[in-house]
């Protein structure tokens, strides 16, 4: 019931001619039960969104700020993203919440900016490598999950992606228990706050060193709906091989 997503974050790379990917991935027909979502940098946005135009592949900010306008030189508001063509918005990445210390109430508040903009906010949470080795991951996305997204949440206003910080970018993956003990975790707490229509309805992607290699066993992981891939994003032919590896799991 749930339709499987493959989002791409390509954090800062990219210039223009990276669209040249992006175009090579719009050009092939999305598998009919996976959506696709493609964040570039905010610089190639209007021009990624006229590239996808009538293909199967969205588009995406990488974050917003939390209100609409004002003097707040440098950033973007969730109504620039969407008035450049994005259908959603990555929100409280561990490279946010740490280079930009966003906290989890900042993330609350861009996520109810992005809704009231008509864009699904991908939030964002995960455990740093610390925390795992103390054995405090689950209370840590525990955390996370109450504090960073709003109370009106439905199905298709929100995404969950689970990102351990020790896994991004690093090679380094967890196990398929691992994995799946914490997208249970986030499942029954979604279930538990929203009620089962929303529960089970909001997707829940991994992240973290997601590669064409490994992307068939993470994606038998139940309650595994999908991925949010950095660096493997960034090339056609490695985000299509990770995305049929999805549609085929
Ligand atoms: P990598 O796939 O490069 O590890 O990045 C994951 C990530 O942070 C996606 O948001």
């Amino acid at each position: 019931m749930r339709r499987k997503l493959a989002a791409g974050n390509w954090k800062m790379n990219g210039l223009g001619d990276a669209l040249a990917e992006l175009r090579a991935l719009a050009a092939t027909p999305a598998p009919q039960n996976t959506d696709i979502l493609v964040c570039p940098p905010a610089t190639l946005l209007s021009r990624a969104s006229d590239i996808v135009k009538g293909t199967g592949v969205a588009i995406g900010g990488q974050d917003c700020h939390a209100r609409a306008c004002g003097a707040h030189t440098g950033d973007i508001s969730a109504d620039m993203l969407a008035d450049a063509g994005a259908r959603a918005v990555i929100i409280g990445h561990s490279e946010r919440r740490d280079e930009h210390h966003e906290h989890d109430e900042h993330v609350r508040a861009k996520a109810r900016a992005a809704w009231s903009s008509g864009l699904t906010a991908v939030i964002c949470m995960g455990e740093s490598l610390a925390e795992r080795e103390a054995d405090n991951t689950l209370d840590i996305i525990g955390g996370q999950l109450a504090g960073s997204i709003p109370d009106n949440a439905t199905g298709e206003n929100l995404v969950v992606a689970y990102e351990p910080i020790w896994a991004i970018g690093t090679g380094r993956v967890p196990t398929i228990a691992q994995i799946g003990e914490v997208h249970d975790f986030i499942r029954a707490r979604l279930e538990r706050r929203f009620g089962p229509g929303v529960g089970l309805s909001t997707r829940i992607l991994y992240g973290g060193s997601v590669k064409p290699d490994n992307a068939t066993e993470i994606f038998s992981v139940p309650n595994v709906d999908g991925a949010l891939v950095g660096g493997a994003s960034l090339t056609a032919r490695d985000f299509r091989a990770i995305i049929d590896a999805l549609s085929a799991a």
